[in-house]
């Protein structure tokens, strides 16, 4: 059955995933603090993706730039300018709203009341806050929207540093913000997030073909993660959904519980912001073809994930229910790399021998395995428990443990159980879980 919206919520609370930020003071709605679980979950995806976009390639560096940025990087970007979104005000009872996400922009969605809205107006999302202690505009800097701009502000010092010859790559992780008008649907769209994003340095001639190789490339990632095929699909955008630096663009969707919506773009960027920053700093950002003579802009394509929103997906996409002997199953079916915790050790009581052996179990195998010692409840309600959370294997120290030096493994997704000696036990799960 598929999960919907509140089953989801329910279940990253419940078990530990995400819980609202500032919760005691009655959230803030618009951020999210990941728990044990979750933040496991997102370290792991980051690191996936940081393995196949940067130590798997020989073509990509990557970098890691300050939030705070002068407050030129935004104007000659045209974020301060173009990072807007319509924003209308009902006249009735004043809720503000995003005017296209509106199903029907004439009726107000909360009071009901048609033609109550007026004219939008442009609202930047960029957080404004103030560099030392005076607040006046000479100070103003903005929280970054994307990490993008990081990127391309380094460019010339990574290039130059990591003697970089075209195409390369230059990839980046960490928080972003917005000031968005209507967030909303869990992590899906919040304030305060976290984006994946690298940069792709060509020739303007090559531009069009490295647009369709890394489009091919970040669907392929998202499958070979185990994400369901049919939940997934590119779409290109119409010219007027362009981003004003874009000349193209293609999103990666998900089949989210409300239907489908954009996961990642990839986008061509063409020279826009090279350009833009060798304008409004002075410092020459073109490239210079040692081979050839020629000196150029190189063009840009850009994959750019969330990271937040992607393990968001990963858990919907995860998430089954089976009936098992006339009980319902809950299961996270998540890929062995991005689980929380890839074993459990589960003593089959708490009776102290049985608690002291697995304790044991758990310290030889901590250094190879992210795992969890689980000593409360009953075995059947533990194994139940790290099914929800996507455990991929449990191990059962028993009585007859003592004795023949050997434990049960259960496999989350087939229930089967295997009999294993205690001494092959890192070889058997190092075969399954590496
Ligand atoms: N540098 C290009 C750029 O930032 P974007 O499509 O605006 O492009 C890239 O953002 C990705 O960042 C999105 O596909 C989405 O996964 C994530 N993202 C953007 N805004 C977000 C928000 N408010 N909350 C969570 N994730 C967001």
């Amino acid at each position: 059955m598929p999960a919907t919206l509140d089953t989801i919520v329910n279940l990253a609370k419940r078990r530990g995933f995400v819980f609202p930020s500032s919760e005691i003071y009655g959230g803030l709605r618009s951020a999210y603090d990941y728990g044990p679980l979750g933040v496991q979950l997102l370290r792991n995806l980051k690191a996936q993706w940081w393995r196949s976009m940067v130590q798997l390639r020989g073509d990509v560096v990557g970098l890691d730039s300050a939030i705070l940025q002068a407050r030129q990087v935004w104007a000659a970007s045209g974020h301060e300018a173009s990072f807007t979104d319509p924003l209308v005000e009902c006249s009735n009872c004043h809720s503000r709203y995003r005017l296209d996400k509106l199903d029907d922009p004439n009726v107000c969605p909360t009071c009901g009341q048609k033609g109550t809205f007026g004219e939008a107006r442009q609202f930047n999302l960029m957080f404004k806050t103030f560099m030392g202690p005076v607040e006046d505009d000479a100070d103003l800097v903005y929280l970054r929207p994307e990490t993008a701009q990081g990127i391309f502000i380094n460019y010339e010092n990574v290039r130059r540093t990591s003697r970089l010859k075209l195409p390369f790559g230059i990839a980046q992780i960490g928080k972003s913000f917005r000031n968005e008008i209507t967030p909303g649907q869990f992590v899906f769209r919040t304030r305060e997030f976290e984006q994946m994003e690298m940069e792709f340095f060509c020739r303007p001639e090559e531009a069009d073909e490295w647009y369709r190789y890394w489009t091919n490339e970040r669907h392929k990632w998202y499958l070979d993660l185990g994400m369901t095929p049919e939940h997934l699909r590119l779409r290109a955008h119409d010219k007027e959904e362009l981003a004003h630096y874009a000349a193209s663009c293609s999103d990666v969707e998900y089949r989210y519980p409300w239907g489908w919506d954009e996961l990642e773009g990839i986008a061509n960027r063409t020279d826009f912001d090279l350009r833009s920053h060798t304008e409004a700093s002075g410092q020459d950002l073109s490239y210079f073809d040692d081979e050839s003579g020629d000196r150029f802009f190189p063009y840009v394509i850009e994959p750019a994930a969330g990271a937040t929103r992607t393990t968001f997906a990963f858990l919907i996409d995860a998430y089954h229910e089976e009936e098992v002997r006339g009980e319902t199953r809950v299961v996270l079916k998540l890929d062995r790399r991005l689980a929380p915790y890839e074993v459990a050790v589960l003593p089959l009581s708490k009776k102290s021998e049985l608690v002291t052996e697995a304790e044991k179990l758990a310290a030889m195998l901590r250094p190879d395995f992210m795992l969890e010692l689980d000593v409360t409840q009953s075995i059947g309600r533990r194994y139940r428990r790290h099914d929800e959370i996507g455990t991929p294997y449990a191990i059962t120290f028993d009585f007859d443990s003592l004795s023949d030096r050997a434990v049960t493994v259960r496999d989350r997704d087939t229930m089967g159980q295997d009999r294993v000696s205690i001494d092959q036990l890192t070889p058997y799960l190092e075969a399954r879980l590496r």
